[in-house]
């Protein structure tokens, strides 16, 4: 019974912290004599003589392996500089905790890696708006002979384009490097399919410096896709036909760039572009939407668009498209297909001429609202004042052999003329 109970004591201790240091040479700094305390420059130091170092119970430093006497490391649960090998911040899954130079440190436990082979090995790619990120495991790299360290663009080894840093995640030390999404930025090659645009580019990690190598270096390709939309698909169209004017949000406050194109395909995903001939008579697809402002916030509303003959916004010749809002039918066929729900709006319309007019112009005022439910930004009303609106306009590039043809075309023409003679009479009023 008497040996249980040391035992059970024993135990009891060991839990309670037994491991504390609590040795006269050098002294603890709550003795009496040293009244010792810890500062960033003068580590633990008794304040009767600061030249005498002291055990603390408190480690009020940044470096607190310099609160603890050799073969001792801090403790923050037990305050105390303990026997017991302890790493502050505990260490990661693929780590365990040493002493290196007597200080607690997490290193990579080779042993969680035992039997791992190249193979094991996946990069993880993270692919944001603007940023690709490749995170590559520092432990498991080092255990197969790679130096992460080494790491950089195949193709260009500039500072510029290796900004890498290690970070944690799903509690492992990975090596993680940052590219812009960009075409030809430090290398990276853009493509694209119907559905997608891609970035590339390759990543080169060299071998650890020892007598016998067991790898050769690295080099991982690695590739990012991104749907193609309304935004990006811009990227990839050579003379994309477009104008980004700035717009303010909803208080008046910040600045955003608005965009307007216009598109040939009804995902808005086919940028018209300046050497295109769109045909009178067939469907285009107007496309505004506001990059970076916070969707969850905001929605853009287009108030009105209308088509002029001239870069003149108050040509009397003006064709509405889109009133309060809504489509307006009254000249020429548009569906307003998207407004004041999002960040995108989406405007449907059948191309015409303006007679002996060789250009159309579009131009659309839009505003962001609030995203509110009683914002009404999605809904028909009239006009406010509109100064509140921001204007913005591009160029449909119509096919030129148009007064050649015809039938079809020319009854376009007609209705069109008809709206022109109903707006005169409007201004007349
Ligand atoms: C402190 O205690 C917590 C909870 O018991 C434990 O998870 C942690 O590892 C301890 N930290 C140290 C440095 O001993
Ligand atoms: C190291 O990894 C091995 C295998 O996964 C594991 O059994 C061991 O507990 C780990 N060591 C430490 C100190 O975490
Ligand atoms: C590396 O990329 C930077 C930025 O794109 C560029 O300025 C530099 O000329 C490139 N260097 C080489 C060797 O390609
Ligand atoms: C590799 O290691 C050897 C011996 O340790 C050293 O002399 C040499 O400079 C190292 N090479 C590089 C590139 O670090
Ligand atoms: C990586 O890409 C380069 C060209 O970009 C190519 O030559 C090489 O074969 C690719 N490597 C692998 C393993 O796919
Ligand atoms: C990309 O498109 C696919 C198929 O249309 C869709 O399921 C997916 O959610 C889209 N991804 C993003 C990030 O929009
Ligand atoms: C303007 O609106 C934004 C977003 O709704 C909000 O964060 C900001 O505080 C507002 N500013 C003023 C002056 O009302
Ligand atoms: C507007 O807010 C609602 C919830 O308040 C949210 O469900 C919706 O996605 C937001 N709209 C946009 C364009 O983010």
């Amino acid at each position: 019974m008497k040996y249980i109970c040391l035992i059970v004591l024993a135990a009891l201790l060991k839990h309670a912290g037994a491991g504390c240091y609590s040795g006269t040479d050098p002294v603890m700094c709550t003795d009496t004599g040293c009244n010792g305390f810890c500062s960033e420059d003068n580590g633990c130091s008794c304040g009767s003589d600061e030249t005498k170092t002291c055990v603390p119970t408190t480690c009020g430093i940044k470096d607190i392996s310099s609160c603890c006497p050799s073969g001792y490391f801090w403790n923050s649960n037990t305050s105390c500089c303990s026997d017991e090998l302890t790493c502050n911040p505990p260490c990661l899954s693929d780590e365990k905790c040493a002493s290196v130079n007597d200080v607690a440190t997490c290193v990579c436990n080779d042993s969680s890696y035992a039997g791992k082979k190249f193979a094991d090995f996946s990069p993880l790619l993270t692919c944001l708006p603007n940023i690709m990120v490749i995170s590559v495991s520092q432990c498991l790299l080092t255990h197969l002979g790679f130096d992460y360290t080494n790491m950089h663009l195949l193709n260009n080894d500039s500072d510029i384009c290796n900004i890498h840093y290690p970070e944690i995640i799903n509690n492992n030390r990975v090596e993680s490097m940052q590219l812009k999404v960009q075409s030809g930025w430090c290398g990276n090659k853009m493509t694209f399919d119907s559905s997608k645009l891609y970035y590339k580019n390759s990543l080169y990690i060299g071998i650890q410096n020892k007598s016998v190598i067991t790898v050769d270096p690295m080099t991982l390709n690695f590739t990012c896709s991104y749907n193609m939309t309304m935004q990006t698909s811009l990227i990839y169209a050579l003379k994309p036909v477009l104008s980004t004017v700035s717009i303010s949000g909803p208080n008046g406050t910040g600045s955003y760039a608005l965009t307007m194109s216009a598109y040939n395909n009804p995902d808005y995903t086919s940028p018209i572009q300046a050497e295109d001939t769109v045909e009178v008579g067939t469907y285009i697809y107007l496309g505004l939407f506001v990059k970076d402002a916070d969707g969850a916030a905001f929605t853009l509303r287009v108030e009105e668009c209308y088509a002029t003959p001239t870069s003149d916004p108050s040509d009397i010749n003006k064709v509405y498209i889109v009133r309060g809002g809504c489509a307006y039918t009254n000249d020429v066929d548009s569906w307003v297909e998207q407004n004041g729900k999002a960040l995108e709006a989406r405007i449907k319309l059948s191309t015409f001429s303006f007679q002996s007019q060789t250009n159309v112009y579009i131009f659309c005022n839009a505003m962001l609202c609030p995203n509110t439910t009683n914002s009404q930004c999605d809904k028909c009303k009239t006009a406010r004042a509109s100064s509140t609106y921001t204007q913005t306009m591009i160029n449909i590039p119509l096919d030129d052999n148009r007064f050649l043809n015809s039938g079809s075309q020319k009854a376009v023409s007609w209705t069109v003329m008809l709206g022109f003679i109903l707006v005169l009479l409007k201004i007349n009023n």
